[in-house]
């Protein structure tokens, strides 16, 4: 099947297979043909050009794209997608002037989510989550990283691994899972943290890593939650299966996290939004991406991460959904990208790079997704009718999304 888009008004985020992450003052750019064409075969991207070079003879269908553009589709590099139930009493706690902090001191929180996940058999979880990523697909997102971190047991961990497992096999969009065994002192375990840190790394990790259910390691870095002792531990340990960090640090408190991380030569550091100068410092000519996830500083109104700073610092600025029911229970990008120009002060083209081509590498597919480039997975936006791409995060309230292609089809 070669599908063929003709007279598109922008095809955005154009590069050489080679780019597979910008940083800095590169962030600015986002490279672009105007009045293009874009030949897609099979579930690949196979031409573009100019549309004066365009060769319409053997296409099976061709879509008129006049006036709309065309861009990679969003990669959230950060999601707890897969949970059960929600916390919307929580969200009623915290208006009332509770503290996230607070609702979890009592018991709700992740331990709240916990609870439910673990009474939730496994088909029922994966009900629950399909819709959620059959949603976020239409809203334009094509690569999607998935943790656990809401069974805090051997086998609630597994039944959430499955269930990521599960989706990978059915969705077209690809799927990253993350084992965040270390997400939150089960209740049991409440007075012996550094038992359940044993667990995880004795018992937990081996049945993870064994059964290869997950691609990436992750650890919730924070007061209260796991130290830095704790986490070196358990990324040190994740290391025998080949799980490469991409940890929660910086949320609350600056405690070390970031240090600790780009020693263990993390992927990605996630959250930010308490960020002092040495810990940005501590970033520059690291592996390591600092991950902004704005919707979660919108929802707990708590701090933004210093996306504006960490460019200027010269890194590669990434950004996430968070998609989660406590913190975050919205898993649009196109949400992310306007709040992140709006409250981080990013450009339009600085918030897409961060977007796709960056949100791409963070969770290990820039290589096939995050850009139109020949060879990569044809996985794109088709807008509405817009100006100027400018206008997808000014016009934040509507939805500028004509038709999501992931893997050459069309999602319906
Ligand atoms: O990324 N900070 C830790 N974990 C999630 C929130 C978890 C929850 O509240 O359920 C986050 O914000
Ligand atoms: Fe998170």
């Amino acid at each position: 099947m070669k599908r063929l888009f003709i007279n598109i008004k922008e095809l955005l985020q154009v590069r050489e297979a080679n780019t597979l992450k910008v940083s800095g003052k590169d962030m600015k750019v986002l490279p672009s043909l105007k009045n293009a064409f874009l030949l897609v075969e099979g579930d690949t991207i196979a031409a573009y050009g100019a549309m004066e070079s365009v060769d319409t003879k053997n296409a099976d269908e061709v879509i008129d794209a006049t006036g709309k553009m065309i861009l990679p589709t969003w990669c959230d590099s950060h999601t707890h997608l897969v949970y059960a139930g929600n916390r919307e009493q929580e969200f009623v706690d915290r208006i009332n002037g509770l503290t996230y902090e607070e609702i979890a001191n009592k018991g709700g929180g992740i331990l709240n989510s916990a609870k439910t996940l673990q009474q939730t058999p496994e088909e029922e979880l994966y009900e629950q989550s399909r819709k959620r990523l059959e949603n976020v697909m239409k809203l334009g997102t094509g690569a999607i990283e998935i943790k656990s971190g809401y069974g805090l047991t051997a086998e609630a961990e597994i039944k959430m691994l499955n269930v990521i497992k599960k989706l990978k096999e059915n969705y077209p969009a690809t799927i990253k899972s993350t084992f965040l065994g270390a997400h939150a002192v089960p209740e049991n375990y409440k007075n012996n943290k550094d038992g359940y840190v044993q667990k995880v790394i004795d018992e937990i990790l081996p049945e993870v890593g064994k059964s290869k259910l997950a691609d990436y390691i992750d650890v919730f870095c924070e007061k209260g939650y796991f130290s830095v002792a704790d986490m070196e531990a358990i990324l040190e340990a994740a290391k025998t299966y080949g799980l490469t960090p991409k940890v929660h640090v910086n949320q609350f408190n600056a405690i070390g996290g970031i240090q600790a991380a780009v020693k263990h030569r993390a992927l990605t550091v996630d959250h930010l939004e308490v960020m002092p100068d040495e810990d940005i410092e501590a970033l520059k000519k690291t592996v390591t991406m600092p991950v902004g996830l704005p919707l979660c500083s919108y929802f707990l109104s708590i701090p933004y991460a210093p996306g504006r700073k960490l460019i200027e610092a010269g890194l590669p600025f990434v950004l996430a959904t968070d998609y989660n029911p406590g913190s975050s229970p919205s898993g649009n990008m196109n949400q992310v990208v306007a709040a992140a120009c709006i409250k981080m002060k990013l450009t339009p083209a600085e918030a897409i790079n961060a977007a796709t081509i960056n949100g791409a590498h963070a969770m290990g597919v820039s290589r096939t997704h995050g850009s139109i480039t020949k060879g990569k997975k044809a996985n794109i936006i088709l807008t509405k009718e817009i100006p100027s791409y400018g206008f997808l995060p000014y016009d934040f309230g509507n939805n500028n999304i004509d038709k999501v292609m992931i893997n050459g089809e069309f999602v319906s």
